[in-house]
């Protein structure tokens, strides 16, 4: 067993999967620790960097093994089309919860109330990362840290800090829970340390979560429409946060 291969199988019970070049290259740009890499086709990887990440380019040749295609294939679950995979540390839940409560904040943190759906939560970290936003909190029982949600967040888990809390334990500052019976939040400027809650795809805001809310506010929907999806509820409201002049991140 070749050396990259015997760290992967030592490694992977506690590392999160980076599942193809771009979440590998997304996790290197924000700082994760990658600890092994392996790719089938090494020029074809590298090729990618030269396209798409130059500024990371360096770090991936370091980081990338060429593994034969079957022992690649029987490394992931399912092979990704750029038969790149990786494994990354995952942050110590202490730095998230620090960075989650440190004042003043320069962009507000994300609560899913309860998620069921882990393509959704996935998005809605790719969004976070995307706009620059201090973290993605969830409560309740799904797990932000899930291969499925890493996945879907396309490596940006090392972009923001993902957590899971309890409902009253969130980060400070003034809660901004997302309602469609909640005032039009086209009146409202959001404040760059707002805490943005979002309910359940099911059933909407717990009553816990409604009873620590400071504002309910609506996006903009016509009659009969009953709701958006989550993860384009999320992205409006920090779009519409962004479009303020809420702080764009470097
Ligand atoms: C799919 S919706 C939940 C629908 C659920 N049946 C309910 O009773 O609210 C998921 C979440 O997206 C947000 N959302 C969806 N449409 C919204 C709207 N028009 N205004 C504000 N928030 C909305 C809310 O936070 C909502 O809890």
């Amino acid at each position: 067993m070749s050396d990259p291969v015997r760290a992967w199988h030592r490694l992977c019970d506690t590392c999160v999967l980076l599942d193809g070049f771009h979440a590998l290259k997304h996790a290197v740009r924000f700082g994760a620790e990658v600890p092994v890499a392996v790719t089938a086709d090494r020029r074809a990887a590298l090729a990618l960097a030269d396209e798409l990440a130059p500024d990371v380019r360096e770090e991936l040749d370091a980081l990338l093994s060429e593994v034969p295609q079957e022992t690649y294939a029987s490394l992931v679950p399912r092979p990704h089309p750029t038969a790149v995979a990786a494994l990354a540390v995952r942050p110590s839940r202490e730095a998230n919860l620090r960075t989650l409560a440190r004042t003043p904040r320069r962009a507000p943190v994300v609560v899913l109330d309860q998620p069921r759906n882990l393509g959704n939560a996935g998005a809605v970290i790719r969004l976070a990362a995307g706009f620059g936003a201090t973290g993605v909190v969830t409560t309740g029982t799904l797990d932000p840290w899930h291969p499925t949600v890493v996945r879907g967040g396309a490596g940006l888990h090392f972009a923001t800090a993902v957590e899971r809390l309890e409902v009253d334990a969130l980060p400070p500052g003034p809660l901004f829970a997302l309602d469609p019976e909640g005032e039009d939040i086209r009146g409202v400027k959001l404040p760059d340390d707002a805490v943005l809650a979002f309910g359940s795809e099911r059933s909407g805001l717990s009553a816990a979560l409604r009873a620590r809310t400071d504002h309910l506010l609506a996006l903009p929907m016509r009659p009969r429409v009953s709701s958006y999806n989550l993860a384009t509820s999320v992205a409006m409201t920090l779009y519409h946060w962004s479009a303020a002049g809420g702080a764009s991140v470097p």
